[in-house]
């Protein structure tokens, strides 16, 4: 074993994740590329923004930033049980949906346990299990999707299995389970192993409600985002839906005012505009037709998704890269898929008409000049 410094992490495991590489910034893109107008649909944020509602319930707390915000959270959490038709007992608030799956990670996965996942599923889930050390398993995928069936052999072959996660719809390939697959997968699963929903993209897609699992299974966790169709993305805010058991844990484990004021009021008043949501699922709908009929058109293979972005296949037309680059130098930002190992695939987010439209001429100019 080599020697411990000052610098060794607590685990080996810490020493293979890379600092996260988020994609370019507006504000990069414009100093490298020299270009005005850019619109970014690299990062499935909302481009019809919030609701009004939020602007007004922000500015009200401007002039108490000196206070700590509600710890607990009460407030909120009445609004989110009321949505969710949950008892707040059944609540846990967090720094976005990733903060909460790292106190999910951190409260009940110890070193020599394994945490499951499926190949192509979002990428915060193999990065947690490194930092708190335990062994993760990736499922291979079938299809692009989660395989069930291979992730429930997984969780029974694999000493010491404690967690699974599972992103539904997926991010990034847009994939969806049905509920009738998920109630299966729980009802087959081992008690002492809890099974983590991701249901960061629920808005746009109601069909991937799971928690009525929470009624039969005490071993579920949902995790949800206010980063989405809320748009709320910059504010860092999710909450978890679970056993009252497991979320006084996770509130044990939680740090005191991990959610600041300013996004706790503003999730607040955006749960009171369920106008907005209906709204943004209505032109997420319509777009995401509208889209996808474009690449065909353009001869462009791509998976259908069940959120707010699609998984195109660019090497189905041409090369990756100078499709990448040639949006880039138009001002258009989409995602590259390499890093997630899904080479000639990018993911791009669905935008209001105006921006969809642009994206689809921008990409027609560019596949003529290659
Ligand atoms: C599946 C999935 N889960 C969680 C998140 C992150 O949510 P948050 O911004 O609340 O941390 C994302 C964002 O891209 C996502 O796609």
């Amino acid at each position: 074993m080599s020697q411990k410094t000052f610098f060794s992490p607590a685990y080996d495991s810490i020493n293979q994740l890379d600092v996260y590489q988020a994609g370019k910034t507006v504000d990069e893109l414009k100093r490298e590329y020299d270009v005005n107008n850019v619109l970014k649909l690299a990062s499935n944020e909302n481009a019809l923004g919030s609701s009004p509602h939020v602007t007004l319930a922000i500015t009200e707390q401007l002039g108490h930033l000196a206070r700590y915000p509600d710890c607990r959270g009460d407030e909120l959490k009445l609004a989110i049980a009321q949505l969710t038709d949950r008892k707040r007992s059944q609540i846990t608030l967090g720094n976005g949906a990733i903060d909460l799956m790292q106190i999910i990670a951190h409260s009940f996965v110890a070193p020599d346990e394994a945490i499951i996942y499926s190949q192509y599923a979002f990428f915060v889930f193999p990065m947690l299990a490194k930092i708190v050390g335990a062994r993760g398993v990736e499922v291979p995928a079938k299809r692009y999707a989660h395989d069930l069936d291979a992730m429930l052999e997984a969780v029974k072959q694999t000493p010491n299995t404690r967690l699974v996660f599972i992103a539904n719809p997926n991010n990034p390939t847009g994939t969806l389970l049905s509920q009738q697959q998920i109630h299966n997968f729980v009802a087959n699963i081992p008690e002492q192993v809890l099974v983590v929903l991701d249901e960061a993209y629920i808005e746009y897609c109601p069909e991937s409600d799971n928690s009525a699992l929470l009624d039969a299974f005490d071993n579920v966790i949902i995790v949800r985002t206010f980063s989405k169709a809320y748009g709320l993305a910059s504010l860092r805010i999710g909450y978890a839906l679970s056993h009252s058991q497991i979320a006084e844990v996770l509130n044990r484990v939680r740090l005191p005012y991990n959610v600041n004021a300013l996004a706790q009021s503003a999730a607040i008043a955006a749960l009171e505009d369920q106008d907005f949501i209906a709204k943004v699922y209505k032109i997420n709908h319509g777009q995401m037709r509208w889209v996808c009929k474009q690449f065909d058109a353009l001869g462009l293979d791509f998976m259908p998704s069940y959120a707010s972005f699609v998984m195109v296949n660019a090497a189905s037309v041409g090369d990756v890269d100078a499709i990448y680059e040639g949006l880039l130098q138009q001002g258009v930002i989409v995602r590259s898929l390499r890093s997630y190992g899904l080479e000639g695939w990018l993911r791009i987010t669905v935008g209001t008409p105006e921006d969809n439209t642009r994206l689809i001429d921008t990409l027609r100019d560019v596949l003529e000049s290659l």
